[in-house]
């Protein structure tokens, strides 16, 4: 049970960091976040595999509690590390760079291991956390490996592993040539981010104006229909221009309404 509070808390707080970021306008250097304990019969397989002690569980095996954080740049991975690092929550216990240092099966991830505190009813309780952050290509390679795994348990037939090191190498080709782009994606989610608040002043600028004493609704539908103008023209500064007149007019109206 502790390790599902675990689980469960900080997948709340990744995807609160997630929300915070959009909604300040900026871009996630996490895209999604997800999370596991190891169930049962992996343990077993685990313990048996690795010779571990059934009392020596919680000990022995660091990564009863998983979690895995998916971006979309090799950059973000970086800055996911430090915002893990920086964090007073968390304490790292140990990291290895598998971007960098890639695995002979041809695996890319970032791995941290932190120490992290949950209360039970029986009081608190300190335990280990793995956390492995890497791109959604690497992802994406990680989850066909594992799966194709499962159907060959003690070795992967060679055209097959053959085709796993081609794959390997034009997703770290991808992951290089996304990261050239990157910029760009950054500059426009924040535009889009920009976008949506900026709908949203509209919005609740033109309610207040609805609700006002001396509602003038043929010129109330005047300014809706201007706005569903700009809007679909999809002229971002025209809409930016738009909302300042309206927020200037809203504000003129309070002014009348408290005369
Ligand atoms: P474990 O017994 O798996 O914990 O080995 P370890 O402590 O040496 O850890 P390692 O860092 O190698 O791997 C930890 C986790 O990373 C694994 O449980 C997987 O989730 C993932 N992983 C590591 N290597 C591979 C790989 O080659 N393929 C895939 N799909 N996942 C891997
Ligand atoms: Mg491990």
């Amino acid at each position: 049970m502790p390790y599902e509070l675990a689980v469960e808390e900080i997948l709340v707080k990744f995807n609160h960091l997630i929300r915070e970021y959009r909604q300040s306008g900026q871009y996630s250097p996490i895209e999604k976040v997800q999370g596991r304990v190891k169930a049962v019969t992996s343990i077993l397989a685990k313990a048996a595999r690795k010779n571990i002690d059934l009392d020596h569980i919680t000990e022995e095996i660091d990564d009863l509690a998983g979690i895995r954080i998916t971006c979309q740049f090799v950059e973000d991975i970086d800055k996911v590390v430090e915002i893990i690092r920086g964090r007073a929550d968390m304490e790292v216990a140990s990291e290895v760079d598998y971007v960098h240092n890639v695995k002979p099966s041809g695996y890319r991830s970032y791995h941290m291991n932190v120490w992290y505190e949950v209360s039970t009813i029986y009081g608190k309780k300190r335990l280990q956390v793995e956390i492995q952050i890497r791109t959604m290509a690497m992802d994406f390679w990680a989850t066909v490996e594992h799966s194709l795994r499962y159907k060959y348990p003690s070795e992967l037939p060679k055209t097959t592993a053959k085709k796993l090191e081609t794959a390997a190498r034009a997703l770290y080709m991808l992951d290089n040539v996304m990261s050239d782009i990157r910029e760009e994606v950054v500059n426009a989610q924040g535009s889009f981010q920009d976008q949506t608040s900026v709908v949203t002043d509209i919005m609740s600028n033109l309610k207040s104006l609805h609700g006002g004493k001396d509602e003038n609704s043929d010129a109330i539908a005047n300014i809706q229909e201007e706005f569903y103008q700009i809007f679909y023209s999809g002229d971002y500064e025209a809409l930016k221009d738009f909302s300042a007149r309206l927020d200037r007019l809203t504000a003129q109206r309070k002014v009348q309404e408290l005369k």
